[in-house]
Parts: structure tokens; sequence; C-alpha cells
């Protein structure tokens, strides 16, 4: 395992000084009354123990985080207001600067903005977990500037997610989903290898399902990882779908739904027609697997949950993984997200903050983000 992070309890009394907080608030927004209201604050409380501890010892502290894409221009549609008034609520005494990234220099990881940032602090933290797998400025440069140290829910994240890996109590069973396959065969392999039984759902199981030799009609499939996946199959621990549901091309479909009822499809998918959930009989395959698991690392839908009547292999994983006595990790921003969607949770052991950051950190065991810490000259060590 990689070295340990440095820690804020090595700093002491902070009376009098300034702390540069790097925060991932990057979280949904949505129009409540004309105006645009943080619609799951997850991410932003995940960072009001450091606030609190920092200010308890004296500090000022200013926080900062991208929102969206603004693709290093400013475009309102993108400002940090709504988290501001969120922020507001969590925890008046932390001040939030505007989105970093309406600078080009952040994604560039531009060393004379990282520097501008931090200019006039005597301090830097980093507690933006789900970011620390971009190499941008405002996580990579500081560290080479300030005393530095992670955040106490970034430390726990990872701390969490690799003793989960290195350690786990068997049966581990990993749950991968999502659309794409090319996004998630890394850890897959990954996965592979560490668990017990990797089960297989999503969009991205439909090239699986081409490997097999079966047909899918209109679904998403991608035919440079057919062999890929044909050997991942091979190993005998990966469990994919043997039956899905769907719709007929050109229905629509999405979170205001559509008008078309959902077909139930065997093995195969005739032309004319696309799956976008796990049929019956997998959802019952994949309850009877998760029942013996003693840990269970999830992460990506099994279907387009987002509509409601695409959702039942998403929900019901997640209700069988609730429902388990394991020790339960769900990593992955859509996951995260059913499960908050389903009322779950509570039932869950460990929920990441991080979409990306999670995965990135279980398929390579570290990321660029937690280097620029252990490597900090200047870092306090805990
Ligand atoms: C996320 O939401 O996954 C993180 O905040 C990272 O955002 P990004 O994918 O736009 O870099
Ligand atoms: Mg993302």
């Amino acid at each position: 395992m990689p070295a340990p992070l440095p820690s804020i309890d090595a700093w002491g009394d902070l009376s009098g000084k300034r702390v540069f907080v790097r925060v991932d608030f990057n979280a949904p927004v949505a129009e409540v009354n004309g105006v645009l209201e943080v619609t799951d604050d997850f991410r932003l409380r995940a960072a009001l123990p450091l606030f609190a501890t920092l200010l308890e010892r004296g500090a000022s502290v200013v926080a900062a985080t991208h929102f969206g894409r603004p693709n290093g221009q400013v475009d309102e549609r993108y400002s940090v207001e709504p988290l501001r008034r969120r922020l507001a609520v969590l925890c008046p005494e932390v001040e939030l600067i505007e989105n970093l990234r309406f600078h080009p220099g952040e994604e560039a990881n531009d060393p004379d903005f990282g520097a501008s940032l931090v200019a006039g602090f005597d301090y830097y933290v980093n507690e933006a977990f789900g970011a620390s797998h971009r190499a941008h400025a405002s996580i990579m440069v500081p560290p080479t500037i300030l005393p530095s140290a992670a955040g106490p829910n970034l430390s726990r994240e990872v701390a969490t997610l690799l003793a989960l890996l290195d350690s786990p109590e068997r049966p581990f069973i990993a749950v991968t989903g999502g659309a794409k396959v090319k996004d998630k065969l890394g850890i897959m392999k990954v996965l592979a290898a560490k668990a017990d039984l990797v089960i297989v759902g999503g969009g991205m199981a439909y090239t699986f399902r081409v490997a097999e030799g079966h047909t899918i009609g209109s679904s998403l499939f991608d035919e440079r990882y057919v062999e890929e996946c044909r050997s991942l199959l091979e190993g005998g621990n990966v469990l994919v779908p043997v039956d899905s549901r769907g719709l007929p091309d050109g229905a629509a479909f999405g979170p205001d739904g559509g008008d078309d009822e959902v077909v139930d499809f065997g093995a195969d998918i005739p032309d004319g027609y696309g799956g976008l959930d796990i049929g019956p009989d997998t959802v019952e395959i994949f309850e009877a697997a998760l029942a013996s698991a003693r840990t269970v690392l999830w992460n990506g839908p099994m279907g387009v949950f987002e509509d409601p009547r695409l959702g039942r292999g998403t929900e019901a994983i997640a209700r069988a993984i609730a429902a388990s006595p394991a020790i339960s990790v769900v990593g992955g921003g859509d996951s995260v997200s059913a499960v908050s969607q389903y009322g779950l949770a509570d039932d869950m052991s460990f929920i990441s903050t991080g979409g990306g950051a999670s995965l990135e950190l279980v398929e390579f065991g570290d990321l660029p983000g937690l280097r620029a810490l252990r490597e900090s000259p200047v870092s306090a060590r805990g």
C-alpha cells in the first residue's frame, strides 16, 4: 500500500492563520421556484468535519471547487452561487471562491495559476477526494508551495477503498455496471483478480453477451472489446445477465419516462429492440449470489434507472446489497444517486463521494492528487 498521507493533526493551533481548502462541491443542482438549488448536498457535508476542526483551531478558511465543465471560461450557468447558498446554511464561516474551471489555468495545471490561488495563505488542505484523479492546478500546485495535508474525509475514503481491496472478508463480490465497457474494463480486470465473483450489468454487459454468442438488437455494444470480454469470461468468476428488458428502437426514455411499455427479452434480443435493464431471471441469479457475500463493492447501475420503467434491476440489486450483512461499499456517482433515490444510504457501510476518483483508486491503487500531497516538500507529517 502507498505511504500514508500527511494530516492536519500535526499543525496544532491555527490562530490567525489562513487555510485554503480544495473541496469537490460538484453537486447536482436543479431549478426550484426559478432559483438553482443543490439537490444532494452529500459532497458539501463531507467537508464539514474538516471545516469545524480548522475553525475551532482559530483558522480562517477559504474553500475552492470546480463545478461542471465550463472549459476555462466564465459561464454564469456554472457559477458556484447555488453551492454558496447551501454552504451558507451548513457552515457560514467558510468563504467559497468562484468556480476554479472559469480559469484555463486550472485544467492546464498551470503553475502560475496554482500559485495565485494560494498567495497569502499559510496552509493547504485537499479535501476533494472526488477530484483527486485530476492533475489540475488547484490539486497539484499548492502542495509544492505550502505546508499541505489531506482532509479527514479524503484520508478515510482512500483508507477504506484500499483496505477493502487489500484484505476483504470473503466471499468478496464486486458489482459493476454503467454504460460503457471501454471505461470499465481496466477496473474489471483488477476486480476479477481480487474478488471471488464479479457481477456485470448495465450497458457494458451487452458486449459480454456478444462475446458469449448472443444477439443484442440495438443495445449498447463496442466491438473493439469483445475479445477482452471473452477472456474475462474465461476466468470463470464473471457473472453476466441471462436475460434483459428494454424498448423498441426509437422509443423515448429518460428521467421523464416515455409512452412505450417495456419488453422482456429472453437470452437474445431481436432486431428492432434494445436492452436497457437486466431481466427478472438475472435479478434472481444476482440476488442469490449476493446473499452469500461478506464484502460487496458496487460501482455502476444495472440499467437506465433514471427512467422508472428501467430501474427494476438497479433497485433490486441496491436492495439486495442493503439487506445483506456484508460490508458494502458504494462508489461512482450513478450508483450513489441510485442508493439515495431508493432511500438506502443508511443501509450501506460506506458511500464514496468520488465517481471517477474511486474507480481510478481501485484500478491504479493511487491518484495524482494523493501523490502531490505525499511528495510535498513542505507538508507536515501526521
Ligand atoms: C465528479 O463529479 O466525478 C468529480 O467532481 C470530477 O468531475 P470531472 O469529471 O468534471 O473532472
Ligand atoms: Mg464524473
